[in-house]
């Protein structure tokens, strides 16, 4: 299968090389499970994707990046995978997928897989036979078993607790139904954690990612990056407050110096191939100068930032995260991998809604407010350097679903910690393309976790063509920032003086105004309006002039 290489092949070389896609790229996540049900099962797939892909184009989007599909027994919704070269058959197939990225690269659009090297599923051949073998296995040591503590082996081997609530260890039986060794598992039990110094772990790696290089995927988004080496001799930290990705302490678990190693080793298998393929790390790591190391020039292209998507509404903060971020990143000569929202936090539209909750379950809050600010964040977002992603939905300003019945939750975290944490699925419910119909046209067949019934009223086909809704909103933004050099581009941004709770953000030829503040506040007017997140006063004030910038608004404008 053909790379994706735009342009035709005899296109004259431009005198300097441009900058890489993926520096600038705006990537759309799409979580196939729910994005567009193609076989009316209810379930979202790559079919359904595919049908679809049309409508990534029209929005104005570089690249997707896909949720897994692998083969899985979706214990975490696909991130439990069996066999990382097939295709999980609810999902699809492998033509499919194939197909996916073959029609994607005909529209122009790059595509980004996952890829979950920390763990697998229970249901991997490896882990099956290490388990049904017992001790002496040569699969064994492909994961972390390890012989219990007390009298009888009846305690877990350490300390360190599961991401998903619960001890991060599950014991096992042996061949003769005694009670054996027990495995490591970070998150669910039915997610194992490779051992990364066996060299059949790193070389079956090095296939994967060969075997999506060949069909012609231009990226990988790299699954718990922070996760794949453990200390030596997995001591214990003597904490029980262990379970949340991102923290500020060094754990034996995450961050340890030896996952660069296994970066730089992926680093040459991709540039091997033609096409400036990539890979983005999701990294939740204590500081911003230890997220720099994973995007160092032989290691992987980007990282998220994930403090942008940590943020209250409140310009300081904001404009403390993007200078850091900024900072920190031109000390390797990385870019900024910008995102507000993930199949993995409370939507923005709500996250905006109200006080932050900090780690508490996510609330509805005062939804039109939520909105108003999710817009403006989107635009400022979308208004700096570097490359950003954007989540299914958030394009529709969906909110998180924050009521959905205990009973259709599958995130594993909710039932492990008793229903007090892993309410994910809030932001998983399935997209309303339809005004009305079954699942709001996401399929003939329902959907896997029930949609609100106001979604009809959010979907595509209710806000095409309304200049006021937030889909006309993002398909404008991002227009405009293809068109608008520099828009994207580099890794500085200028700040101009302005009010508390204002933003004055100066890029060449542009600049981008925000004010997070509940009030009105006067700006000068820095040259020609060119799209606001709220309605503004269409008085186009000379240069100089003063400007009310509304609440919870940003303004994009001209100055060339
Ligand atoms: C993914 C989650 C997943 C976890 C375990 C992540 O950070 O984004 O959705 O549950 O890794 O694979």
């Amino acid at each position: 299968m053909t790379p994706y290489a735009p342009g035709a092949p005899d296109t004259p070389a431009p005198a300097a090389a441009p900058p890489a896609w993926w520096r600038e790229a705006v990537v759309y996540q799409v979580y196939p499970r729910s994005f567009a049900d193609g076989n009316g099962d209810g379930m979202g797939d790559l079919p359904g994707v595919r049908g679809r892909l049309p409508y990534l184009k029209e929005l104005g989007v570089d690249a997707l990046w896909l949720n897994p599909f692998y083969a899985s027994p979706q214990a975490d919704a696909g991130y439990d995978v069996a066999d990382h070269r097939a295709v999980e058959p609810v999902l699809g197939t492998l033509a499919d997928a194939e197909g996916l990225i073959r029609d994607a690269h005909a529209l122009g659009l790059r595509v980004i897989v996952d890829l979950v090297p920390n763990h697998s599923s229970e249901r991997h051949e490896w882990f099956r036979r290490a388990v049904e073998e017992g001790p002496g296995s040569p699969y064994r040591d492909r994961y972390h078993f390890r012989p219990g503590k007390g009298e009888e082996g009846e305690l877990p081997p350490n300390d360190w607790t599961s991401v998903f609530a619960g001890p991060a260890w599950t014991r096992t039986r042996n061949p003769d139904g005694t009670p054996g060794d027990w495995y490591l598992h970070l998150f669910a039990p039915e997610q194992p954690d490779f051992d990364w110094d066996h060299p059949a772990v790193r070389e079956d790696f090095h296939a994967i990612l060969r075997f999506w290089l060949d069909r012609g995927v231009d990226g990988f988004r790299v699954d718990v990056a922070q996760g794949l080496v453990k200390a030596e001799g997995l001591p214990d930290i003597g904490r029980t407050d262990q379970r949340r990705m991102l923290g500020t302490e060094a754990t034996p678990y995450w961050d340890q110096d030896g996952v660069h190693e296994i970066y730089r080793s992926w680093r040459r298998i991709l540039d091997a191939y033609p096409g400036e393929r990539m890979a983005v790390a999701e990294a939740w790591v204590p500081t911003p100068e230890r997220t720099a190391l994973y995007v160092r020039p032989d290691e992987l292209h980007q990282a998220f930032d994930f403090d942008l998507m940590g943020v209250s509404w409140d310009a300081g903060e904001i404009r403390r995260v993007v200078d850091t971020s900024l900072e920190t990143g031109r000390t390797v000569g990385s870019s900024a991998t910008w995102v507000l929202s993930n199949h993995d936090t409370c939507r923005h539209a709500t996250r905006f809604a109200g006080p932050q909750t900090g780690g508490e379950p996510p609330r509805a809050g005062d939804r039109a407010l939520g909105l108003r600010r999710a817009r403006a964040a989107t635009l400022l977002m979308l208004a700096l350097p570097g490359s950003a992603y954007l989540y299914q939905g958030e394009e529709l300003g969906l909110p998180e679903v924050t009521d959905l019945p205990d009973e259709v939750r599958q995130d594993p975290s909710f039932v492990r910690s008793g229903k007090t944490d892993g309410f994910r699925d809030g932001c998983r419910v399935p997209m309303p393309w339809t005004v009305a119909g079954p699942s709001y046209g996401f399929g003939t067949g329902g959907s896997w976790l029930p949609q609100p019934e106001d979604w009809g009223q959010l979907s595509v086909e209710a806000q095409t063509g309304d200049p006021d809704s937030t889909l006309e909103l993002y398909r404008a933004a991002l227009a405009l920032r293809r068109r608008h050099p520099g828009l994207g581009a580099g890794d500085t941004v200028a700040w101009d003086d302005a009010p508390d709770g204002a933003l004055v953000l100066r890029r060449p030829g542009f600049v981008c105004t925000a004010n997070t503040a509940d009030r009105a506040l006067t700006i000068l007017v820095p040259g020609r309006p060119l799209l606001a997140s709220s309605p503004v006063e269409t008085a186009e004030g000379a240069p100089g002039t003063e400007f009310s910038l509304p609440p919870h608004t940003t303004v994009w404008w001209t100055t060339t």
